[in-house]
């Protein structure tokens, strides 16, 4: 038996840029193939902003317009919008900010969430304490990443992985079966120097040792792209997503059989693979659009929780698992009846 629902998804929504940028592509400008992208790391596409001239704040208004829509709401009855991302419009305002003015969202009270990849699942995990409070009624959940504008075309080990997207989902009281079942968040903050993007931030001024990351050996200037050690984060991505979808169906009460659907975050199909072993998922019950996306970061399980409702895959009714791990370390999952 499981426990009682707290907020219900009533409405969904993507958006992906045009531009796709193919492995291919990728070998014409930098010492890659697309042989090696495929086999390590299960990519063979990704969209990207390009020269559109679209920034976060267009992105995750196009995706939660759209779920506001699904909904079939409107933007003045949103009362609070919450934005996942590490790449926003400007240090300050929020992201959120821009997003409210582009929708018209005026009854509504909006922040940012940065906990980069776990991101969505932090910012659910923030709306379920506030549906609970009694405080909100409709509230906007949006993942959304630029995160080709942190790229460094210098480092192949991170450039071929990322691509830009937005998700959103509209969420309610639960007032039925349906709905969050089980939700979990955790932090680490030793692992802050496996992945990181100095960014505008003061960590600048921080310490000498920091200010010797910013620069590579010849000189060139780190700040404004990200930075990872991608086999340590493969080695904590693998077990954060096992204990974010062990706790949040503990949370839930449920076991593995309950599961009908898991949507992990697309970073790496190897780290896909060794969840859905771990959980006991055959293949046609795990998410995957990893192979045309790239990693999205907070973008990544709402985009593709969007796709599967939109397609049809995922009714109502069933019981889909959530998980996620990034930069922070952070990691995460949720149990959802839809
Ligand atoms: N093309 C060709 N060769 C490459 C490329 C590339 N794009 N990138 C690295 N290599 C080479 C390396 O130079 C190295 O060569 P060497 O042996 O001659 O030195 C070799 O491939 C192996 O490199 P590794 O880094 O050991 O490769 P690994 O198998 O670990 O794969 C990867 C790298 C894909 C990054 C993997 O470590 C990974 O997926 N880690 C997890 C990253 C992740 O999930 N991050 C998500 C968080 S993102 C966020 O929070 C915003």
């Amino acid at each position: 038996m499981s426990k009682k629902p707290t907020l219900k998804i009533v409405g969904t929504g993507s958006f992906l840029p045009d531009t796709v940028v193919t492995n291919k592509d990728l070998e014409k400008i930098m010492d890659t193939t697309d042989e090696w992208i495929t086999q390590r790391v299960g990519i063979k596409e990704r969209r990207v902003i390009g020269e559109s001239g679209l920034s976060t704040s267009d992105m995750a208004t196009f995706a939660g317009k759209a779920a506001i829509e699904d909904a079939g709401l409107t933007a003045e009855d949103i009362d609070c919008i919450i934005v996942a991302t590490i790449t926003p419009d400007m240090n300050f305002p929020s992201t959120a900010i821009f997003v409210q003015q582009n929708l018209g969202a005026k009854n509504a009270a909006v922040f940012d969430v940065s906990a980069a990849c776990t991101g969505w699942i932090y910012g659910m995990t923030i709306a379920e304490g506030l549906i609970l409070s009694g405080k909100f009624k409709n509230i906007l959940v949006i993942g959304a990443e630029f995160l080709t504008s942190l790229s460094d075309i210098n480092d192949r080990s991170t450039y071929v992985l990322f691509g830009d997207a937005s998700g959103a989902v509209v969420v309610q009281p639960a007032d039925g079966d349906r709905g969050m079942l089980g939700s979990y968040i955790k932090s680490n903050g030793d692992l802050a120097d496996l992945l990181w993007s100095y960014g505008g931030g003061t960590r600048v001024n921080k310490k000498v040792s920091d200010q010797e990351k910013m620069f590579d050996e010849n000189g060139i200037d780190k700040r404004s792209t990200i930075r990872m050690e991608g086999n340590k984060v493969y080695k904590y991505a693998v077990r954060a997503m096992i204990e974010s979808a062990e706790k949040a169906m503990e949370d839930a009460q449920i076991t593995e059989d309950d599961i009908d659907m898991l949507i992990p975050h697309q970073a790496n199909s190897r780290i896909i693979d060794a969840i859905a072993k771990r959980v006991n998922m055959p293949d046609d019950k795990v998410v995957r659009n990893l192979q045309y996306m790239g990693n999205t970061s907070s973008a990544s399980i709402p985009v593709a929780l969007d796709q599967v409702r939109k397609e049809g895959r995922l009714k109502d009714g069933d019981v889909l698992l959530v998980a996620a791990f990034g930069g922070g370390f952070t990691w995460g999952g949720l149990v959802i009846k839809m």
